[in-house]
């Protein structure tokens, strides 16, 4: 499967998926072929860069309308004619073009146990809200903002000594994991998603 990966950060997910490739993507199922990017400068793309793989910059600011912004991340992504898009670390909603093309097929992990804690900053509300377990969701995305139909959640413990960061740390090795094995599952398998059900072959 052609992978096109979009990343907003460190692209340290990215670097997961780079390394269970390695150099047999016949035996994991899928290959990365671009990486993109809501904003220059980020790691995620000198991760692509040291990679060789190709990269597109979408930053929202300038476009017109956030509808036009949407077409050209659209347009960006469908000239790797990519299988699969893994949003990992990726920080924008995607809108209706998006998911026009690529709905059904658009991978989104979440650092936070979906439906608790969605939006931009599961880490932090999971901590203020004084859960004691929390952990990270690999979904499909639709039109919500991290509402789509659940693929594989784990579970991650939450420390009293814990700041954001920290905890974010430890879900991160267990996100990058799950994605890794989500990811080859989806690409190597197939799958079926019937509503909020997602089967793998
Ligand atoms: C991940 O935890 C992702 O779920 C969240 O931000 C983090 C991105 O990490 N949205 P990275 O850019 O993959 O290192």
């Amino acid at each position: 499967a052609r992978l096109v990966v979009l990343v907003s950060g460190s692209g340290t997910n990215l670097q997961a998926l780079l390394d269970a490739i390695g150099d047999n993507p016949a035996g994991y199922g899928a290959t990365v072929v671009a990486v993109g990017a809501d904003r220059d400068a980020i790691a995620g793309l000198e991760r692509a860069e040291r990679a060789g793989l190709p990269t597109f910059v979408r930053r929202v600011k300038d476009y017109g309308t956030r509808a036009e912004w949407d077409a050209a991340l659209t347009d960006a992504t469908a000239a790797y004619a990519p299988d699969l898009v893994i949003s990992a670390g990726f920080m924008k909603i995607v809108g209706k073009e998006f998911l026009a093309r690529f709905g059904g097929r658009t991978v989104n992990t979440h650092p936070a146990l979906l439906p608790s804690f969605p939006g931009a900053h599961g880490v932090r509300d999971a901590l203020a809200y004084g859960a004691k377990v929390t952990g990270c969701t690999v979904h499909f995305v639709d039109d919500g903002v991290d509402t789509g139909p659940i693929i594989a959640q784990g579970v991650v413990e939450v420390r009293d000594e814990d700041d954001e960061d920290a905890l974010h740390e430890r879900i991160k090795e267990v996100e990058r994991r799950l994605l890794v094995e989500v990811v080859g599952r989806l690409a190597r398998h197939g799958y079926r998603i019937e509503g909020r059900k997602v089967t793998i072959q």
